[in-house]
């Protein structure tokens, strides 16, 4: 049965340990899987703009034997003059895989619905599992390990970035800590499901407003935009909203001394975090962004397995 990709738990926690190994192989040899020689094509679909996604897709797919196709929906009828549904099926019979960045999560679930070939969501609305991939092989390259490790995000707790921090990193059994102004917290049923993937994996889950106990003890802190594709009309309120939940010295200082920071990116300095902490000693933004091509090509490669 064809597997698609579209939420962070669509994989067991053996199996996002699987990919994640694999990872790590793909970026010591990064040729040395070809599962889409022939060449085969994969769509990568953006409703939204995207530098690392577009770019660590691209090369990943060439990587692996095949051609990438980007395709700018603006460019396209997609959305416009066709349904979701007969996009996929005009698709599945000439791709190995359909990538797709997109505003509403029910798309990505139609497209998958009507798709022969993978489905991968590489940003919603409501998730961006592909770059939690990343971070936990970033995590792991730089920890040695993943399970009972204290993971803390603080910032727009309601977003695609927190709701994929909650789940991926609760289904490597880490302790997960989230933080945000009351009114910018995660919804209950995604903390629901991450609580029941902890009790399963050995982690925890905490969400609080109070950023403080969130990164206390903490061995890997992140945030990222307070402002995601989509809100930009919000800014104004959104930036004062947020006041007090930036990532900077002080608030650093209550993790463990050799805590690491990442951010999905693009980052504004000054806002969600400031440039002493992601341009400091602690930062591994730079690592989190380039395993976005061997974590993807991982996925994909597992993807294209399953039969
Ligand atoms: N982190 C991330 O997905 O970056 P892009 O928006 O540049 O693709
Ligand atoms: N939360 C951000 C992530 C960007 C990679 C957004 O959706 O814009």
């Amino acid at each position: 049965m064809v597997r698609h990709f579209l939420k962070d738990d669509d994989i067991s926690a053996a199996e996002q340990a699987q990919i994640l190994a694999l990872a790590s192989e793909l970026k010591a040899a990064p040729y040395s899987h070809r599962p889409y020689e022939g060449p085969q094509t994969v769509a990568l679909i953006f409703d939204k703009t995207s530098t690392r996604t577009r770019v660590s897709f691209s090369v990943g797919v060439s990587d692996l034997g095949g051609v990438p196709m980007v395709i700018d929906t603006g460019t396209s009828q997609m959305g416009k003059k066709e349904s979701v549904a007969d996009t996929a099926r005009v698709l599945d019979r000439q791709v190995a895989a359909i990538v797709w960045r997109t505003y509403a999560h029910s798309g990505l679930e139609e497209m998958a619905a009507n798709s022969s070939v993978p489905v991968v969501n590489s940003l919603s609305d409501d998730y961006h599992p592909c770059q939690i991939l990343a971070d936990l092989q970033t995590i792991q390259e730089h920890k040695g390990s993943l399970k009972g490790l204290k993971f803390a995000y603080v910032g727009d707790a309601n977003n695609n970035m927190a709701n994929s921090y909650l789940i991926g990193m609760a289904l490597a059994g880490m302790h997960v800590a989230v933080a945000g102004p009351s009114q910018y917290l995660p919804n209950a049923a995604i903390v629901a499901r991450a609580q029941e993937i902890a009790a399963e994996q050995g982690g925890s889950v905490l969400v609080t407003t109070d950023a403080v106990a969130a990164v206390s003890q903490a061995d890997a802190i992140a945030t990222d935009t307070w402002i995601s594709m989509g809100q930009e009309s919000e800014k104004e309120q959104r930036v004062k909203d947020f006041a007090g939940f930036g990532v900077d010295s002080e608030l650093m200082s209550h993790a463990k001394s050799d805590a690491i920071f990442l951010h999905c990116l693009p980052a504004y300095r000054g806002y969600e975090v400031s440039a002493e902490v992601i341009d400091g000693p602690q930062s591994v933004i730079w690592d989190e962004a380039e395993n976005r091509r061997h974590a993807q090509k991982a996925l994909l490669v597992w993807l294209a397995a399953q039969k």
